[in-house]
């Protein structure tokens, strides 16, 4: 396995040293990197040192190391996975040839758009949370978040990497195209809604890192299937760093909700906001919101540019080594309901064309399993009150029921029922004016916690809670 290089300006386990052009090219790209990481990455305590995990090596045990890095000194790197001795396409017409280590150049243009795809959604990430240091609710937290950022740009270079290997001229037009764009700008907007809509507080961060980056895990998966065996292995080692993200966003959601039901109890109405805490009616509008979003991130659920992937070999079925049967896919079929004349009416449809709605489904049923264990929180706690997964036909933006309103359990409603009850289903005004009266100020002081959230259980790499993991300097 390559070892990783950090005597280069720019860490590697690729071989940069020795690829001057390339190495030129990645030096240019990352001074644009820094200016953009300086006017749009966290805007408060940016130039705190913190206790940040720095991947050393592309083994799946014992690949980080930990201390104090000011973000702007980060060792943002490129990792790729190990190469597997011998392997082969694993699906698709093309299953068991052997796969491409170089560009194969009639499916350049559908790789670069893959790629481009999957690449703009982390450095929008980094742009949708900036300005949450500024209200964290603990240190602990603060740090989590950097964390979260300073990978997620990580992941932005793995991709650029492959850009500017494989792609030339494009590819390097594409890498500063993604420094261009801005999450939520009305004239540069990012490729993708979800990573336009405003992640202004720490309900939504955890809901984001939940929900969001689990569609990252999923679309990595079926990524790191792919024929060209580059993007498979950068995909995989992304996908290492990924379950750090889901562990902040699920903990922070299981925090938030220990410490309502101890509010809850404290109070003669078991009125939770009148003690400070997040209303568990609340937490369930949120995860509506960012859960529905998020569902949209997989594509279309019948896609003839999905069959196309799959197909060719650039884009697999997630841990195709697991799923039974054939690996063509050519006899399989899944039925999925479409609206007809106002109806749902069930059709079977080939699977090929299914492939975003089956990488879907797995995802749903992933989230459900979040969400039984935010319920064992809660049952553990003595509360009657439970979280529930809105249908995936809920609140839908794309798609062939982005255009129907549906309720939360995934039944077609009228325009007027929708605008009567979407107050009750997904987060209003009011409890986005809530949640910033709640979160005003960031809680600095180690060991200290906002009021609104319970401690962590344990703190990261074995430090204790109350540790310094941001030198905020206050
Ligand atoms: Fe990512
Ligand atoms: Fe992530």
């Amino acid at each position: 396995m390559a070892k990783v290089d950090y005597s280069c300006l720019i860490p590697n386990n690729v071989g940069l040293s020795s690829d001057k052009a390339l190495l030129r090219g990645l030096r240019d790209w990352q001074t644009r990197f820094l200016s953009w990481w300086s006017e749009v990455g966290p805007q408060v305590f940016g130039d705190s040192e913190v206790y940040l995990r720095t991947a050393v090596s592309p083994a799946t045990w014992g690949w980080a190391h930990f201390g104090y890095v000011r973000m702007h000194e980060y060792r943002w790197g490129i990792f790729l996975a190990p190469r597997v001795k011998d392997r082969v396409i694993p699906g698709g017409d093309f299953a068991g040839d052997k796969v491409w280590q170089e560009l194969p150049s009639e499916h350049r243009q559908s790789l670069q758009r893959l790629i481009v795809v999957q690449a703009d959604a982390e450095p929008a990430s980094v742009e949708q949370q900036r300005h949450l240091a500024g209200t964290c609710p603990s240190l602990y937290d603060c740090r989590n978040l950097f964390q979260v950022n300073v990978e997620e740009a990580r992941h932005l270079w793995a991709m650029v990497y492959l850009l500017h290997t494989h792609f030339g001229e494009d590819g390097r037009n594409e890498a500063d195209a993604l420094l261009a764009r801005r999450a939520g700008a009305t004239d540069r907007p990012r490729l993708l809604d979800t990573f336009n809509e405003p992640c202004a507080e720490w309900l939504s961060f955890f809901c984001f890192t939940t929900f969001t980056d689990r569609d990252g895990k999923f679309q990595l998966g079926a990524l790191a299937e792919s024929g060209f065996d580059p993007l498979a292995r950068t995909c995989r080692f992304m996908i290492t760093e990924e379950a750090h993200h889901l562990f902040v966003g699920e903990s922070g959601l299981g925090r938030i909700i220990s410490r309502s039901a101890d509010l809850s109890r404290r109070d003669p109405n078991g009125d939770v906001a009148a003690q400070g805490g997040i209303p568990l009616e609340m937490v369930q509008r949120y995860i509506n919101h960012w859960y529905s979003f998020s569902l949209d991130l997989f594509g279309s659920e019948i896609s003839n540019n999905a069959s196309e992937y799959f197909a060719a070999g650039l884009k697999g079925r997630r841990s195709e080594a697991r799923v039974p049967g054939d690996r063509l896919v050519l006899k399989s079929t899944v039925r999925i309901p479409q609206m007809e004349e106002g109806c749902l009416v069930d059709r079977v449809v080939p699977m090929r064309l299914a492939m975003n709605e089956l990488l879907r489904r797995e995802y749903v049923k992933d989230c459900g399993r979040v969400i039984d264990r935010l319920n064992r929180v809660l049952a553990d706690a003595g509360l009657d009150f439970r979280f529930t997964l809105p249908h995936s036909r809920f609140n839908r933006h794309h798609g062939m029921y982005g255009k129907t309103r549906f309720n939360p359990q995934g039944e077609p409603i009228a325009t007027g029922q929708w605008e009567a009850e979407r107050e009750l289903w997904l987060p209003t005004e009011a409890d986005r004016g809530f949640l910033a009266s709640l979160m005003s100020a960031p809680v600095v002081t180690p060991g200290e916690m906002a009021a609104w959230i319970s401690p962590p259980s344990r703190g990261i790499n074995g430090m204790p809670a109350d540790f310094k993991y941001v030198r905020t300097g206050r």
